[in-house]
């Protein structure tokens, strides 16, 4: 896939993977959608990116107010007409025990993480299919394949997304769409410092996971080419992706080592 001249839509643009993903996007002449609902964050992205203002896009939008998707893919229509490629990158962690996470943070997850997601995906889906042309991207996790301590609900919504783009993309073949599911390991981003506790707390605590991660703009020179490539599936990390084929040749010695090491902590 060409994505020059592309008007390519990130979400969680004000951080991160995201951030650097729009950096990235803009080195490549790509037209591009920042939204977050941090609008001020936005707004310095799109400074660093010094892109003129008809080829940028400040689209600030809550996730969890997932009910707006409509709305929000009428404001990008607006500007470019249309959209070549949805980056569905914005997301939370979590940092709690399941038994000690309430059922209003749960559905909190489901919403940002899964309902805001795929509402956002089927919104721009019909724009894509009209044309016969597009890409969706899904930013998943390694935890989108197995479980760890403390991370149960967000392991859920990433496992969801597996399920939910692995059968859309079968859908979407008639129409020349196609979906990248990509699962980061631990890149060096805010995603501990913004995870969650039982009761919807932000915690402020780094993890040596994401301190000795990826940089994520080693992270979006990765997932660029992928989308260029028009691969359907990628695992981006270091060491830790081992933990996946690991996991599949010895599920019983896995799980007694991630038990070790979460003991550990
Ligand atoms: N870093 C890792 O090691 C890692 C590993 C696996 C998967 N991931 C996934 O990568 C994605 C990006 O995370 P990151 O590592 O870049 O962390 P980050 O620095 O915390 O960035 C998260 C982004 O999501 C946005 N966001 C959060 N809640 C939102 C909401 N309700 N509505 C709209 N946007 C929202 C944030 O912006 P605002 O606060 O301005 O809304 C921010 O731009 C997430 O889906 C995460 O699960 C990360």
């Amino acid at each position: 896939m060409n994505i020059a001249n592309k008007v390519i839509w990130v979400t969680g643009a004000s951080s991160g993977i995201g951030e650097a993903l729009v950096y990235e996007l803009a080195k490549r002449n790509c037209k591009l959608i920042l939204s977050a609902r941090r609008e001020a964050e936005l707004q310095r992205v799109k400074k660093n990116t010094n892109l003129p203002d008809e080829q940028i896009l400040i689209l600030p939008i809550d996730l969890e107010q997932f009910k707006n998707a409509q709305t929000w893919v009428n404001k990008a229509i607006e500007k470019f007409s249309t959209i070549d490629i949805l980056i569905n990158n914005g997301g939370i962690s979590q940092k709690s025990l399941a038994m000690e996470t309430t059922e209003a943070v749960e559905q909190k997850f489901w919403n940002i993480n899964y309902f805001g997601n795929v509402a956002l995906s089927k919104a721009v889906l019909p724009i894509m299919q009209q044309k016969k042309y597009g890409k969706v991207v899904v930013i998943t996790s390694i935890l989108g394949k197995f479980g760890l301590p403390q991370l149960s609900t967000y392991a859920a919504t990433k496992h969801a997304l597996y399920g939910f783009y692995e059968s859309l993309r079968l859908e979407l073949v008639k129409d020349n769409v196609s979906v990248l599911l990509a699962a980061p390991g631990f890149i060096n981003t805010q995603v501990s410092v913004n995870a969650i506790d039982g009761e919807g707390n932000i915690t402020n605590e780094n993890s040596d996971a994401q301190l000795n991660g990826m940089k994520p703009d080693v992270f979006a020179k990765n997932l660029v080419n992928a989308i260029v490539k028009d691969k359907q599936h990628v695992y981006i990390g270091k060491k830790e992706l081992l933990t996946i084929p690991f996991k599949t040749l010895f599920p019983k010695l896995f799980y007694k080592i991630m038990l070790k090491l979460s003991n550990k902590k």
